[in-house]
């Protein structure tokens, strides 16, 4: 039997005290399926979706979710407080728990929306925006997530200043912390994510100064012991990039962290489930290929003897082009032969 490696001596009151970052193209409905069967707690993120996409475009397209999901956030991305306001209204009838506002994201193409990162700046403009969106969906949670900063001012007032002039004019009370500053003038959103310092320290003085709060840690996470540790002075993590090469790390989590006794699932029945959801997918009449899906498995086998054989045979783009579920169980029939006994 499991125990809990860190009780979290902070607070228990916020949920999310794991959760999987949302990532355009990775973190698609496809994606937290997956994630839904490794771990029954931890809470999933969508892709950013822009606001207006969903009031002016195809709402169900970018809405669409399993109820097994839950609990899952909407993060919406935007600085219009009426198309936030009209999406977030939406996506509460879609049964989403929490819709969380972009305020980290330093892509070029998001600075001329002037949304994303660019926001930090204008706090007064996201505390409407938060305002409008609670309004329009009151039963659900309208959570931020952010950076430390941006460019290069390394100001820790600023951050602060950021927070608590937002817990003071909206309801918002979950901030979620990318530890890094977002460099505007240069970087790729890619670079941003791994070029300017961490400074976690940031977060952990956060959360003493605005005890009250729920303040989630992320950027740069990638195992259990690190997570234990950031949990001592957070209320939660969020892990991106980790969660979505080696999905199997959400597994060890509802035991390790949430005290959860169910056992973990096998990788057996993992791929049973799977099987059964593809087969279901390919049948729903949306034109969802089995690629739209096995392209976020890649990484299921991380660490076994044939990952190299799994990743290639779904990502042959000959077997994809055939379309058929089974290719899941031969690849996996190739993993079960070069381990032996793996369940
Ligand atoms: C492919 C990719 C897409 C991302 N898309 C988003 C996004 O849509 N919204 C967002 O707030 N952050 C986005 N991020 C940033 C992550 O949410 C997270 O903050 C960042 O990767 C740092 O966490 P990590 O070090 O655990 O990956 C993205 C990151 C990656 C790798």
């Amino acid at each position: 039997m499991m125990e809990v490696i860190s009780g979290n001596t902070v607070s228990r009151k916020c949920g999310r005290r794991l959760s999987v970052a949302p990532m355009l193209d990775w973190t698609d409905r496809h994606y937290r399926y997956l994630a839904r069967q490794l771990s029954r707690h931890t809470w999933l993120y969508t892709e950013m979706v822009n606001a207006g996409a969903i009031v002016y475009g195809d709402a169900e397209r970018f809405l669409l979710k399993d109820e097994c999901e839950n609990p899952v956030a909407l993060q919406l991305g935007g600085s219009e407080p009426k198309d936030l306001a009209a999406a977030a209204r939406m996506a509460a009838g879609y049964g989403y728990d929490e819709i969380n506002l972009n305020c980290g994201c330093p892509s070029p193409r998001v600075q001329k929306g002037a949304f994303g990162a660019c926001l930090m700046k204008e706090v007064d403009l996201v505390a409407d925006c938060l305002n409008a969106m609670q309004a329009a969906a009151p039963d659900c949670e309208i959570t931020v997530k952010h950076r430390i900063g941006i460019d290069r001012d390394t100001d820790y007032a600023v951050l602060a200043d950021f927070v608590g002039t937002l817990a003071r004019k909206t309801a918002c009370r979950t901030f979620i912390v990318h530890a890094r500053n977002a460099w505007l003038d240069g970087l790729s959103p890619k670079e941003n994510r791994d070029i300017p310092p961490l400074r976690y320290e940031y977060v952990y003085r956060l959360k003493r100064e605005f005890s009250d709060l729920c303040i989630i840690i992320n950027g740069g996470i990638t195992d259990n012991a690190q997570i234990a540790t950031h949990l001592q002075y957070t209320d939660g993590v969020m892990v991106g990039r980790e969660a979505y090469h080696n999905p199997m790390i959400l597994r060890s989590w509802d035991g390790l962290f949430y005290g959860d006794r169910l056992p973990e699932i096998g990788y057996g029945e993992l791929m049973e489930k799977l099987y059964a959801y593809i087969c279901t997918q390919l049948q729903s009449g949306r034109g969802t290929t089995v690629r739209h899906i096995v392209r976020h498995y890649l990484g299921l086998m991380h660490g076994l003897k044939q990952a190299r054989v799994w990743r290639r045979m779904l990502s042959d783009a000959a077997l994809l082009r055939e379309n058929r579920p089974e290719l899941l169980l031969e690849a996996w029939q190739q993993v079960k032969d070069g381990n032996d006994g793996l369940v």
